[in-house]
C-alpha cells in the first residue's frame, strides 16, 4: 500500500527534482537517461537492518499454501510447507533488481511479469532479478514458489515466532521480523499490504488467517482447503495462517462486526468464558478510539504456546490461555498497533502503552482497579529498582528491549500522565485523532508527540523528555 509517509517522500524528491531542473536548464532540454540500481537490502530500520527491502512497494499477497503438519509422536516435530506467492508490487525507484525476505524456505521458481527470473537465496535475502528491469510507478506482479520443511524458528531474543510448527499443525505469529519464515515478504511495517490466502491442510484440520473466510472450507482427496481474504491494509508481522484442530465459534458482536474464534478444544473452558467478552469489550474500545477498524475480529487459541499472545491483525493469537486482561490487550492493539503501526522498531511503546492502558482502563470500567491505581502501581517501583526497570529509555530500548516490562508500564504510565496534565477531553481526542491521521499506515514517536501538543495547545517538551527518553524515573513533569 503507498503509505502517506511514502507519498509525502515521493512529493519531495520530485520537488527537489524540479527545483534543481529551475537552476541547471538547459535551453535544450535533454532527457537523462534512466539509471536502474539494486533496491536496498533492507527498509531502513536501524533494529533490524535487513529486515524489508528498498524500492518497492507491494500491494497485495495472494498465499496459496500446502502444509503438511509432523506425524504423530515420536516422529520429529518437523512439518512441509508448498507456497506459491503471488505478489502485486509497485516499483518506487528504478529497479534493476529487488529483494524479498525469505528464511529458512527455499523458491525453486521466481516470475516477474510472468517471465522466469534469476533468483539467488544470499542469507535471508531472496534477491531477484528480473529480465527486463522495473520502471518506477509501474505495477508489477512477482510469483514466487518456494517450500521446505518447517520447523520452531526463534527471534533475536531467542522467543519462538514465525511458522511455529505444532505436532497439529502450526501456530503463526510474526512480530518483529518473522512474516519470512513462511513467504517472501517486504518484512517491514512501513509496507502495509492486502492480503488473501488459500491453505490446504489434511482433511478436517482448520487452517486460520486474517480477515474472513470467502466461504466454507472444501474438502476433496483427503485435503481441505480453506481460502481467507484480508482486505485491510497489514503489516507483515500481523499476518497468520495457523494450522490446528481447533473448533470454530462463528458470531456478530453488538457493533457488527463479524467474529470468527477458533479454540483448540482442550481450551474451550476457561478462555472460552473470557472469549466472550469480546463484543462488550469492542464496543469499549470503539468507545474511546473509533469504530472498530478491520472487516473482522476473532480469537485463535492454541493449545501449544510461543509462551505470549500476539496482537494478529482481526486475529489474536493466544498460548493456551486467553483470560480477559490479555483479550482486552491484544484487542486494543487492533487500533494502536495495527490499524497504527510502529513506523520504526523503536516506536514499539505506541503499541504496547497504548495496549497496556487500554488494558487498565477496561479493567476500571469492570469495577477492578481504577487507572490511577495502575498507575500508582508502577510509581511504587523505586527509582532504584534492582532491575533497572526506570533505566530503559521507551523510546529507543534496542532491538534486545522491544518487549521488556517498562515498554509495557512506563509507557501506560506515560499515557496516563498525559492524560491527567492534559485532561480528558483533549487525552481522548488525541486517541482518536491518532487512529484517523494514522490509520492505514505507520507514525513515530515524534509524530505522536506533535499531535500531543497539536491537540492540546500546551507545549509538551518537558514532559515527553521525563517520560519517554531520560534513563530515569520521572519525578516532575
Ligand atoms: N505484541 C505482543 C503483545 O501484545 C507481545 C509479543 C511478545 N514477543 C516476544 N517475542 N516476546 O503483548
Ligand atoms: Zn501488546
Amino acid at each position: 500500500m503507498p503509505s502517506r509517509r511514502r507519498r509525502t517522500a515521493l512529493l519531495v524528491v520530485i520537488a527537489a527534482v524540479a527545483a534543481s531542473a529551475v537552476v541547471a536548464a538547459p535551453s535544450v532540454a535533454v532527457a537523462a537517461p534512466p539509471v536502474y540500481t539494486p533496491g536496498a537490502d533492507g527498509a531502513g530500520d536501524p533494529y533490524f537492518p535487513f529486515a524489508g527491502n528498498g524500492g518497492i512497494d507491494v500491494l497485495h499477497y495472494d498465499l496459496d499454501l500446502d502444509y503438511a503438519p509432523p506425524a504423530p509422536e515420536p516422529a520429529p516435530l518437523t512439518g512441509h510447507l508448498s507456497g506459491v506467492a503471488t505478489i502485486d508490487l509497485v516499483p518506487t525507484q528504478d529497479l534493476s533488481r529487488f529483494n524479498l525476505d525469505l528464511r529458512g524456505l527455499t523458491a525453486t521458481a521466481v516470475t516477474v511479469a510472468r517471465k522466469a527470473a534469476t533468483f539467488a537465496q544470499v542469507g535471508d535475502e531472496l534477491v531477484i532479478t528480473p529480465t527486463k528491469k522495473l520502471k518506477e510507478g509501474k505495477r508489477a506482479q512477482v510469483v514466487v514458489t518456494y517450500g521446505g520443511p518447517t520447523t520452531r524458528p526463534t527471534d533475536i531474543e531467542g522467543a519462538l515466532y514465525g511458522w511455529v510448527t505444532t505436532r497439529d499443525g502450526a501456530m503463526v505469529v510474526n512480530e518483529p521480523d518473522g512474516a519470512s519464515t513462511w513467504f517472501p515478504v517486504n518484512d517491514h511495517p512501513v509496507d502495509k499490504a492486502t492480503y488473501t490466502f488459500e491453505i490446504s491442510v489434511p482433511e478436517g484440520l482448520v487452517a486460520v488467517a486474517n480477515g474472513l473466510p470467502t466461504g466454507p472450507p472444501v474438502t476433496a482427496g483427503g485435503t481441505t482447503t480453506w481460502n481467507w481474504d484480508a482486505p485491510d491494509p497489514m503489516a507483515a508481522y500481523l499476518a497468520t495462517a495457523s494450522v490446528g484442530d481447533y473448533v470454530v465459534n462463528q458470531y456478530t458482536a453488538a457493533d457488527g462486526t463479524p467474529i470468527f474464534d477458533a479454540v483448540d478444544p482442550t481450551r474451550l473452558g476457561a478462555p472460552s468464558a473470557d472469549l466472550a467478552l469480546t463484543s462488550d469489550m469492542i464496543v469499549f474500545f470503539a468507545g474511546l478510539y473509533g469504530a472498530y477498524p478491520f472487516n473482522s475480529y476473532g480469537a485463535i487459541v492454541d493449545d501449544d504456546s510461543v509462551g505470549y499472545a500476539l496482537e494478529t491483525q482481526t486475529r489474536s493469537v493466544f498460548s493456551r490461555s486467553a483470560r480477559e486482561g490479555t483479550i482486552a490487550h491484544e484487542l486494543a492493539h487492533q487500533w494502536m498497533g495495527d490499524e497504527v503501526s510502529p513506523f520504526r522498531w523503536a516506536d514499539i511503546w505506541l503499541n504496547e502503552g497504548w495496549a497496556t492502558y487500554s488494558q487498565w482502563m477496561w479493567t476500571e470500567h469492570r469495577g477492578g482497579a481504577t487507572a490511577q491505581q495502575s498507575f500508582d502501581e508502577v510509581m511504587a517501583i523505586a527509582a532504584d529498582d534492582p532491575d533497572e526497570f526506570w533505566q530503559v529509555v521507551v523510546a529507543d530500548p534496542g532491538a534486545l528491549g522491544l518487549f521488556v516490562d517498562p515498554i509495557y508500564d512506563r509507557g501506560a504510565a506515560t499515557l496516563h500522565a498525559l492524560r491527567v496534565k492534559i485532561g480528558d477531553d483533549a487525552f481522548f481526542e488525541l486517541a482518536k485523532a491518532w487512529v484517523d491521521r494514522f490509520g492505514g499506515a505507520t507514525a513515530s514517536t515524534a509524530e505522536f508527540t506533535a499531535l500531543a501538543e497539536e491537540v492540546s495547545g500546551e507545549d509538551l517538551d518537558a514532559f515527553f523528555e521525563a517520560w519517554l527518553y531520560a534513563p530515569e524515573k520521572p519525578t516532575e513533569w
